[in-house]
This record gives structure tokens, C-alpha cells and sequence, in this order.
């Protein structure tokens, strides 16, 4: 099957890179063509090109709407994080014009799609995902959902979940630090509860200076989907908001492509 991958940055261009290697025919799309250095295949120059199972991971709902009128491809799984609201709306709009679309969001980061353990939350009803399934296995875990407002929703929940914890965890340890605890024995403290793999993880991440796999914009964004997302039903939506709130202040002080996890201490800068 030939698969055609739609937005090469951090995502895109790891599942390009995953794809190239299981040996499949890659072709893709990105609006900024040069942008794109080292992604294998073939690079196609109008949508309409786009053909067989077409992975989609541009940034938002307005990207998706932007490329989904012209977009060709037998099917079309929306990989990127959208929200509940678009991804109904482009599913729609896809059946219409007798394509195929789910939702097929990612938990998990480029290095995990690259190497093929990231988890995907399929969308798609059994017998799309029949038919997906022998393809789509080779790319990492399959957690089937079977709706695509269903997957949208799983994915806005983990992730205000996980932006929230990582926020939380950032204000925590400035806190400490601004007392003059030092950020090994905040450490070492979580080490010896039930916050051991979490500090573990993202205390070191957050005081370093790596490149951001995921941005503060993007999980601005997240955290809007799952506020309006929860606001659709009526559920509490308190926590999120507050969240929602830090991340799209810090993107409007110009912190948008720093790290996600940055985000506690980035706020307690003067
Ligand atoms: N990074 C992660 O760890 C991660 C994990 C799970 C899910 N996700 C989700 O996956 C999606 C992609 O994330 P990413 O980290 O790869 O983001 P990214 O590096 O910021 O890349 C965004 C992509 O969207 C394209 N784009 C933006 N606006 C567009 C428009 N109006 N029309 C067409 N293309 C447009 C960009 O094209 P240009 O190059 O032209 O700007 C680029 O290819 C997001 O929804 C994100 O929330 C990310």
C-alpha cells in the first residue's frame, strides 16, 4: 500500500522516516516544502497527489481544514492532536466525497514513532480497521476505539492529563527551588513515592536545554480542545482551564517553541 504523509514537521517527518524503513512507497505533502531537510520519499506537489492510506499530522483544526478540501487518498487517518468538533466535522466531509477518514491520534513523541512503540488510538469501525489493521500494526501499538469522536475525546483526555501533571510538577519544584531546596533533593524526595517515574522523566528534561519535540503552543492548543471538549458535556473543566490558561499566556510572552514541560518554571520567570 502506498502511504502519503500530510505535515512534515516532528511527527510527520518521524512517521516518514518509520514508513521508509517497514519498506512501504512514501510520498508527502508539506505546506513549507523547504522547511523539510531529511525526510525520506517522494515529496508530491498538490494534495490532490496524495494517494492510499494518507496519514495525516498537521498542527490544528485550522490546518486540517486548510488541507482538506483538495486532499486525495483512498483513506485518511487524522493523526494529528484535533478537536472533538473538527475531527467530526472532517470525517463528515471526507464520507461525503467517498473517502475514507478516522481519527488515529498519538500518544507518544517523534523518537517513539520513529521507533515504532508509540501507541495509536484508532477511530476507524471494524471493517476499515479490518482491513488497516496487517498496515497499521507495523507502526507501533494499536489501541482500538472503533469511533473517531470517541479516539479525539481518549486523546484531549490523556493529554490534558499528562500537560496538566508536567505543569503542575514545574510549579512544584520552582517552589522548592525558590526556597533554596535544591531541584536533587526535590528529586530524590519523589523518587520514594508514587511520583518516582515522573520526576524520573521530566525534572532533568525541564532544567535542560534540548530541542522541544512537543511546544508550549501545541499543548496550548490541546488544552483549549479538551476545554471545549469538556464544556460540550458539561464536564468539570476547572483544572483545564487553569492549565489551558498558563500555556496560552506563555505563548502570548513569546514562549510558544520552547518545551512543553518547561512551562512551571518558564511562569515563574520575571
Ligand atoms: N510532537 C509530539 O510529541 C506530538 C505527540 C502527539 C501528537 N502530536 C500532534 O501531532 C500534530 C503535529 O505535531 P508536531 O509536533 O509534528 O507539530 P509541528 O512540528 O509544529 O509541525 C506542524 C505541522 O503542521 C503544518 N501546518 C501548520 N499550519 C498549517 C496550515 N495552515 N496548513 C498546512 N500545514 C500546516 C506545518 O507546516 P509548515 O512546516 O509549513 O509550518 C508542520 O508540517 C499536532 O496536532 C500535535 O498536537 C504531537
Amino acid at each position: 500500500m502506498d502511504i502519503t504523509v500530510v505535515g512534515l514537521g516532528n511527527m510527520g517527518r518521524a512517521f516518514t522516516k518509520r514508513a521508509a524503513s517497514l519498506g512501504f512507497n512514501v510520498f508527502w505533502w508539506n505546506r513549507t516544502r523547504e522547511k523539510v531537510k531529511d525526510a525520506p520519499g517522494t515529496p508530491i506537489a498538490e494534495l490532490a497527489d496524495a494517494r492510499g492510506l494518507v496519514v495525516v499530522f498537521v498542527a490544528d483544526d485550522k490546518a486540517l481544514f486548510d488541507i482538506l478540501p483538495k486532499l486525495g487518498g483512498e483513506y485518511v487517518a487524522l493523526a494529528g492532536t484535533y478537536s472533538v468538533e473538527g475531527v467530526r466535522r472532517a470525517v463528515e466531509l471526507l464520507a461525503a466525497r467517498r473517502q475514507v477518514g478516522f481519527a488515529m491520534p498519538v500518544v507518544g513523541s517523534p523518537r517513539n514513532v520513529e521507533a515504532g512503540d508509540a501507541i495509536y488510538l484508532v477511530g476507524a469501525p471494524d471493517d476499515v480497521y479490518i482491513k488497516l489493521r496487517p498496515v497499521l500494526e507495523k507502526f507501533g501499538v494499536l489501541f482500538y476505539v472503533g469511533d473517531s469522536v470517541k479516539a479525539a475525546a481518549l486523546k484531549l483526555a490523556y493529554n490534558s492529563l499528562l500537560i496538566s501533571t508536567v505543569a503542575a510538577l514545574g510549579e512544584s519544584l520552582s517552589l522548592a527551588v525558590k526556597h533554596g531546596v535544591g531541584p536533587d533533593v526535590f528529586k530524590e524526595l519523589l523518587s520514594r513515592t508514587v511520583f518516582k517515574e515522573i520526576g524520573g522523566r521530566y525534572i532533568d528534561r525541564m532544567l535542560s536545554g534540548g530541542a522541544p519535540t512537543f511546544t508550549i503552543k501545541n499543548a496550548a492548543k490541546d488544552m483549549r480542545y479538551a476545554s471545549l471538549a469538556a464544556g460540550e458535556v458539561e464536564s468539570s473543566n476547572v483544572a483545564i482551564s487553569g492549565v489551558k490558561a498558563l500555556y496560552e499566556i506563555l505563548t502570548a510572552m513569546g514562549y510558544g517553541d520552547e518545551d512543553y514541560v518547561k512551562a512551571g518554571i518558564l511562569a515563574g520567570r520575571k
